[in-house]
């Protein structure tokens, strides 16, 4: 198993480019699957999971070409066959091309999707919208069949704001007939981006990025070219990175709204960050104050920064409170944290840091992509060297992780 080998760093400087947002592109690959026509996506990030997106597309006979960061996506040659468990159990956003498929053909069997370390992770909300739309379905020996001779525009209400469901239930309303309303939808960035998407393909989406999204179904999408947003997450992961050293660094390729949650609280911990021509400016000119958080959906504190974030309270003088509000079950990060010197409780859905001078050096585990980069973070603070193993996990959602930190100043060396 690949690792990561990271020293103390002394404060980050320079220039970070952020690249296109995994949780953009997975759902406007999968929404790909709606057109008959050529796709062109533009700074498409080089990630695991976008490999593991290609190669499902292609499973549906699908014809990708690639040049640099630009995908070229023909489907003219799609065969629909069901998606078979080895590809979907590695990655839950497979479960995208179940809305689709089905729209456009009638019928889709897709593999149960596995759970994963951050929790159960169900569907139900997917199916329930689906369902709602006219799709008949059934389970069975593992996999999730669902059919519709036409599907038909209805109105439906989400019990939680998943934005898988949103975006699955948006993806088939595309090509049904008449009218969705999706209430209480997912208001994330990324479901504004798919709706762009979609909406350059021919469709009619309206509402995106509030919590009401209506989507008028059409008879046929075309192709399209479509630049894939910046990725919020990596950029506050980066922006977390300046802090926890004490940094001084620029990220370019933002959108500063999309940044607003991070920014806020950074900036109430006593992190400075301006707006620069190229981008944003992040540094620590001072001590650092505690922090409280609660991770909510968007546009509350995203639950896919809470492991970072806490990586930089277990440095910060004092007690801080992080309350996950989103998954059952993602604080898997704290046992590897603690192997560091972290002092951390957790009780019930919070948990209580208090804040440590140094950190030591330690073997450590990703547990999931977003824990993994928490240790990253939390080894370039801690002194002696920390080894941060399964590193495929992070590699999954950060491309070159450790060149981008390694050209701003970072320790950090990727063993094979
Ligand atoms: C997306 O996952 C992201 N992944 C996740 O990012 C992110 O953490 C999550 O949204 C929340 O923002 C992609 O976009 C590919 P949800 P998704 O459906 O769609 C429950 C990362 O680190 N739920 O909003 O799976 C679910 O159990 C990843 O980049 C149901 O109960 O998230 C969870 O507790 C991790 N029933 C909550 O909703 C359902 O049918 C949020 O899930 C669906 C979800």
């Amino acid at each position: 198993m690949a690792s990561f080998l990271v020293t103390n760093s002394g404060p980050l400087k320079g220039k970070v480019t952020i690249n296109g947002a995994k949780n953009s592109v997975l759902p406007i690959m999968a929404a790909s699957l709606l057109s008959d026509g050529i796709i062109t996506l533009e700074d498409v990030p080089l990630l695991e999971d976008v490999n593991v997106m290609c190669r499902l597309l292609e499973h549906f006979g699908i014809c990708l070409k690639w040049d640099n960061k630009t995908l070229y996506i023909d489907n003219s040659q799609i065969k629909p066959k069901p998606a078979p468990y080895e590809l979907v159990r590695k990655m839950r956003a497979s479960f995208l091309i179940m809305g689709p498929i089905l729209t456009r053909f009638g019928n889709v069997k897709i593999s149960l999707p596995g759970g994963c370390a951050i929790g159960t992770r169900p569907i139900d909300l997917h199916l329930k919208g689906l369902a709602a739309i006219g799709a008949d379905i059934t389970l069975g020996h593992g996999y999730i069949e669902a059919r519709a001779q036409r599907l038909v525009g209805s109105r439906i209400y989400l019990d939680f704001p998943s934005v898988g469901a949103t975006e699955n239930i948006i993806m088939a309303a595309a090509l049904a007939d008449g009218l969705t309303i999706i209430e209480n939808a997912a208001e994330e960035p990324e479901i504004i981006d798919l709706a762009n998407f979609i909406n350059a393909m021919g469709g009619r989406v309206r509402g995106a990025g509030t919590d009401t999204i209506k989507i008028e179904g059409v008879g046929r999408l075309s192709g399209c070219t479509h630049t894939i947003i910046p990725d919020r997450i990596e950029a506050g992961t980066f922006m977390v990175a300046a802090a926890i050293t004490g940094g001084d660094i620029i990220l370019t390729n933002v959108i500063s709204d999309h940044l607003r949650p991070v920014e806020a609280k950074l900036k109430e911990a006593g992190i400075q960050i301006e707006s620069v021509e190229e981008g944003i400016r992040v540094y620590k000119n001072g001590p650092l104050n505690t922090l409280d958080l609660k991770t909510l959906p968007y546009p509350g504190f995203p639950t896919d920064m809470q492991a970072q974030m806490m990586a930089l309270m277990c440095t910060l003088p004092g007690t801080s409170m992080i309350t996950e509000t989103v998954f059952e079950n993602r604080y898997m990060h704290v046992s590897e944290l603690k192997r560091l010197g972290a002092k951390i409780k957790i009780e019930g859905r919070s948990a209580i840091i208090e804040g440590v001078d140094r950190l030591q050096g330690a073997q450590v585990k990703s547990t999931d992509l977003r824990a993994g980069a928490a240790l990253l973070l939390a080894g370039m603070f801690a002194d002696g060297t920390t080894e941060v193993s399964d590193i495929h996990h992070i590699d999954r959602g950060y491309e070159r992780i450790d060149e981008k930190l390694r050209s701003l100043g970072a320790n950090i060396k990727r063993l094979n």
